[in-house]
């Protein structure tokens, strides 16, 4: 049988519950799934590259067949070098869809051995956001609801100010 290699894209600035549980579903479907932290050009960023891949490092040390990394480039190029079939990214609701419809269309363009595959977000995590995170977080709010409390100090003392960057 074939084995099928996935890439789960994002920028994750920071890694939340709702990207973890599309990484898990990944896991489940996929021999392989490479969860890769990626520039968004329409973003700026408030983690570091190193930032990021640590957090997530330490989120989803317990899901398997995963791998983490980073690539400053094209999905599509990225997906050719590491032979993946499937891109996986999660829907939240249709406000989403038209962005993610253009870059699924854009990627296989790039490269038409690669397929995009959407999951549907789990009901919980509809709502949930990097940039919602950020905000409750750094106008003291409770973030713990949603990312890990292994990563959670570490975000709230970047949010305030402290740490590199
Ligand atoms: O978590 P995000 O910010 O929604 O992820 C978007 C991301 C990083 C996956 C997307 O911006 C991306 O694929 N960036 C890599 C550069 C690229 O290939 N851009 C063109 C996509 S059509």
């Amino acid at each position: 049988m074939k084995s099928i290699t996935a890439v789960c894209p994002g920028s994750f600035d920071p890694i939340t519950f709702g990207h973890i549980d599309i990484i898990k579903r990944a896991s489940s479907m996929f021999d392989k799934v490479i969860v890769v932290v990626m520039k968004n050009a329409d973003k700026v960023s408030t983690f570091t590259v190193e930032e990021r891949l640590d957090m997530i490092r330490k989120s989803i040390s317990d899901i398997p067949n995963i791998e983490i990394d980073s690539y400053n480039g094209l999905l599509a190029d990225y997906t050719k070098i590491h032979n993946a079939r499937v891109i996986v990214k999660g829907l939240r609701a249709v406000s989403d869809f038209e962005y993610e419809f253009q870059m699924a269309l854009t990627n296989k363009k790039l490269n038409q051995n690669t397929e995009t595959l959407f999951l549907t977000t789990s009901a919980e995590y509809m709502y949930l956001s990097s940039s919602m995170v950020k905000l409750i977080g750094s106008m003291g709010g409770d973030i713990r609801d949603f990312v890990p409390e292994c990563i959670h100090d570490f975000i709230i003392s970047r949010l305030n100010g402290k740490g590199s960057k």
